[in-house]
Formats: structure tokens, sequence, C-alpha cells
């Protein structure tokens, strides 16, 4: 009989072309898939049509499944000898708690595998033609939590963090934006710092801005945008008109000629 084995998969940010090869084979191997919210419905039909699937989505500030039955739950389905893919937005080990869950599965001497994802900051900036370094522009690039756990203070060091040449990805950071954009101005970034802000990334409904870090919070408080938002913070979010493919800019400009 096959020994049960988690997987820990990264879905990628939406667009299922950009799940990895791996993670295909996996999801059409699974007996169970467990799954968080922000997975998109596309990925969730490559698994086969008899898998199991469970969701144990989290929305901001909502926890329906706690992680500690999370945990269990997962003990208890490989435990069946079941080819069990926990399926996570982006990649399990960015901000999505996929080491806890590794760590509860290694305790329990349960087998499993890592299969990493596409990251958001990766897949939103690609898909705006935003470069996350850039020569001349950023020689590094950090990911930031907004949000800390229990609504903890964001307490972060902000002298090391308002570097105007690192790019700075924001995850989680719309409820605290305001108050992440004030910090890092008054530790010493510009206020006309340029900011990309991206709403579900890579997927049909993906809506994006750039603005400037002394505006980001009205902006993005006037957007209307619902879903997932990224904020990526720095020089490199004004290429994104300078990058557009010429395809693209010339249907813009044929499109306005037509009015
Ligand atoms: C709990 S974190 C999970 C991150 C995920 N593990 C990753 O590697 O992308 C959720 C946050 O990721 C960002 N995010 C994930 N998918 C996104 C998308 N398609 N568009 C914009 N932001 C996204 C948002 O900041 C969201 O609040």
């Amino acid at each position: 009989m096959t020994q049960g084995r988690v997987y820990l998969v990264g879905a990628g940010p939406g667009d299922p072309d950009l799940l990895t090869v791996k993670a295909l084979r996996c999801l059409e191997n699974a007996d169970v898939v467990v799954y968080d919210r922000l997975v998109s419905p596309e990925i969730l039909e490559l698994a086969p049509v008899g898998a199991a699937r469970i969701c144990v989505g989290k929305k901001p500030a909502h926890h329906p499944v706690p992680q500690e039955e999370i945990n269990q739950l997962l003990v208890r389905l490989v435990k069946s000898n079941r080819q069990v893919v926990r399926l996570k937005g982006g990649d399990p080990f960015i901000f999505g708690r996929g080491s806890e869950e590794a760590m509860e599965l290694a305790r329990h001497g349960v087998p499993y595998e890592v299969v990493p994802g596409i990251t958001a900051a990766q897949g939103c900036a690609a898909a705006c033609n935003v470069p996350l370094t850039h020569r001349g522009l950023a020689t590094g690039v950090r990911y930031l939590t907004g949000h800390c756990r229990q609504d903890a203070d964001l307490d972060f060091d902000w002298d090391g963090l308002a570097d105007p040449d690192t790019t700075l990805v924001v995850y989680m950071g719309r409820a605290n934006i305001e108050e992440i954009a004030g910090k890092l101005m008054a530790h010493g970034l510009d206020g006309d710092l340029p900011v990309l802000v991206v709403c579900n990334g890579t997927t049909s409904r993906a809506r994006q801005l750039v603005t400037s870090l002394s505006r980001v919070a009205r902006d993005v408080s006037d957007s209307g945008f619902e879903g997932p938002v990224l904020f990526v913070i720095g020089h490199v979010a004004s290429l994104a008109s300078v990058m557009e493919p010429s395809d693209v800019t010339q249907e813009k400009i044929v499109a306005s000629a037509l009015g």
C-alpha cells in the first residue's frame, strides 16, 4: 500500500498558468486537497473529480478553522494513507504559515514535501511589468507583513525599512497602509516615492494603480478594490508604464483614437 504523504504546495498568486509543473503533478495525483481562501477555483479544478476538497479558508481578521485544527486535520488525513495536497496561495513558506504546518507534520513523523510557488510579489510585479530590482533603482527587495499577530503594533525597524534603494513589498497591508506609509515618511522616505498597488493580481479580476507614498492610503481607500492587495513601494514602481509591452501601448493608442 502506498504510504500517505502531505505535499505543502504553493498555488501561486491566482493565474493557473503560474503553477509549477510539480504543483500540477501533485494536484493531479491528490486524494484530498486542503485549500485556503486565496486559491482560485480554476486551480482547484485541476485535482481529480473524485478527490475530496476541504476548504480551511481564512479571511483577514477571521479564522474559520483555527491553525491548530488544520495541523491536526493534515496529520489525521495522511494516516489513512492518502496523498494529501495542502494548497496555499502564492508560496507556502512566505507569509503562508506553511512552516508551522511543516513543523507539526515533522513532530508527528508524517512524510511531507514542500513544493514552492510563485509568491504574490513576483506574480503581481511581473504582471504589471515592474521589476523588483533594477540596476540604478533598487539594489535589493524586502517582503514585509503589514499585519501582525492578533493586530499587535507594527513594531518594525522603521529606520532600516526606510531605505530608498530597496524595494519594499507589503503583504496584508491594506488595513494599516496609512500607518505604514506615515512611518516610512517619518523615517526619511520621500512622500513622492512611487507605489504600485495591485489587487487580485494575475487574475481576470486584476486591478492596479500607481501612486505615491504620501497619497497611497487615500488612493487605495478611494479605489474600490475588492480582494487581496499588495503594495510595491520604491523607485521600480515608476517603471510600470515605461515597461509596458509595445503591443499593449498600441492597443491603448488605437482605443483612445477610436474614442
Ligand atoms: C496570507 S498572505 C499569503 C501570501 C502567499 N503565501 C504568497 O506567497 O503570495 C496574503 C496576502 O498576500 C497578498 N496576495 C496574495 N495573492 C495576491 C494577489 N493575487 N494579488 C494581490 N495580492 C495578493 C495580499 O497582500 C494578501 O493579503
